[in-house]
């Protein structure tokens, strides 16, 4: 289903959950996303309406979109009328405009796009198609996700490679600085974090890449919070690859995700495992020796097989939904959200640490902290038992908390969270 005015304002009257002056002002405002004008991000009515198209339970409060985004009705329906038609009428295929339209959203083009189901499968592919050998060296964080870590790790174990790190510093020029300093002979990749899951600081990504490109090193960009928390422009960003997904920013169906593979650098990016799709589609096993044609012209060649067609009309919903409201006026009230959130916290003055950097570029969505005096787990199910959804973060020995808000977030929802922080120092 196409997301427009008039599905946006139904969806709405479905769930009967608006007031007739709320609707009125859903209307107005709606003609306001259409118009492509801005939409300001403290307008508490027009994100309450945004909130009733989402499924999400009255008495559960989800500050937690860094772990997954909840999907908006318009996605749902989408998945239930491709799976509907799908299993009706025995078509096959139909996820073919998912590609094109991921490349638009994104900032690339429809062949650089490879459909993944998750982020770590995209990173799996880049770690495992760059040719590497014994004692050549990638970059990581000390904050990595282990869907970042993991992968990289094996090729150390398998392979021979040399994981190094550095923490990300408190400002985007002490972050770059470090990566610098850890740039040798024998580095190859840095496989940095767009966004780091652990505490969300917004890399100077666009610079990294430059770095790498300059120093002639391979960025191979974990992207999982990059879509749909800004908009992205992976041709301006430099990176080599990124991976990502649609199942956390984007508010698309879990289990959906891309690789981003430059157009140059899928000359040196090995597929990693072949299948329908692949190839030019002149395989031979009948001649003798069998016959290996091309790879496919394009990112397809690094996925294969059936895909989840239904999930990815879901996607493609996602993406007509996020444009409908605006990408700029969504970052801008996301941002207000992590903003608002890390005041708050500052406020707790050395009772709480904020761990997410305060400098406009380096901040975001998602804030990391840590209460003292109070173990990080038995805060989160402190969290768990008065139904407040938040995400402990015991990677890497942070032992940290997290709090991840996107547009169905309101500052009342992060006030409960605060009054229980208050109640916990
Ligand atoms: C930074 C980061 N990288 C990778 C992943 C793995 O994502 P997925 O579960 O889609 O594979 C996550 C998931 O939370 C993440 O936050």
């Amino acid at each position: 289903m196409n997301f427009n005015r008039r599905n946006f304002i139904r969806s709405a009257s479905v769930l009967a959950a608006l007031t007739i002056s709320e609707m009125q002002a859903l209307a107005a405002k709606s003609q306001i996303v259409n118009g492509g004008k801005v939409i300001e991000d403290n307008d508490e009515v027009y994100w309450h309406n945004v909130r009733q198209l989402f499924p999400l339970s009255k008495e559960w409060t989800y500050l937690n979109n860094g772990t997954f985004g909840p999907s908006p009705y318009p996605v749902i329906e989408a998945v239930h009328n491709a799976m509907i038609d799908q299993d009706t009428m025995g078509n096959y295929g139909g996820y073919d405009s998912t590609p094109g339209k991921l490349a638009k959203f994104v900032g690339a083009n429809d062949d650089e796009i490879a459909l993944t189901r998750n982020v770590t499968e995209g990173i799996n592919i880049a770690c495992w198609g760059v040719p590497l050998q014994k004692g050549d060296e990638v970059i990581l964080t000390t904050h990595e996700h282990v869907g970042n870590a993991m992968p990289w790790m094996t090729r150390q174990k398998i392979d021979g490679i040399i994981v190094k790190k550095y923490t990300p510093g408190a400002t985007a020029d002490e972050t770059l600085n470090r990566i610098a300093a850890l740039i040798t002979k024998k580095t190859k990749v840095i496989a940095t974090p767009h966004i780091p899951c652990t505490q969300g600081q917004v890399l100077p990504i666009k610079q990294i890449c430059k770095l790498a490109k300059d120093k002639g090193i391979m960025s191979l960009i974990d992207g999982a919070h990059g879509a749909g928390m800004m908009t992205l422009n992976l041709h301006d960003m430099g990176c080599d690859t990124y991976a990502s997904c649609c199942h956390k920013w984007m508010l698309g169906p879990k289990g959906t995700g891309f690789l981003y593979v430059r157009k140059e650098f899928q000359d040196t990016l090995r597929p990693h495992y072949g299948g329908a799709g692949t190839d030019n589609g002149k395989w031979d096993l009948m001649t003798d020796p069998v016959t290996i044609s091309d790879y496919a012209p394009s990112a397809h060649r690094y996925y294969g097989g059936t895909q989840a067609n239904s999930l990815y009309a879901g996607v493609n919903a996602a993406i007509d939904f996020i444009e409908t409201i605006g990408q700029a006026n969504i970052y801008n009230r996301i941002k207000f959200l992590g903003k608002y959130t890390q005041d708050r916290l500052l406020e707790f003055g050395n009772k709480v640490e904020l761990l997410t950097p305060t400098e406009a570029k380096s901040r975001c969505a998602v804030n990391g902290f840590k209460i003292k005096g109070v173990d990080y787990h038995k805060f989160y199910e402190l969290c768990s038992d008065q139904k407040i959804r938040i995400r402990a973060v015991p990677e890497n020995g942070l032992n940290s908390l997290r709090v991840s808000t996107h547009i169905y977030n309101n500052t009342a929802e992060v006030d409960m969270l605060m009054a229980l922080i208050k109640k916990s120092v």
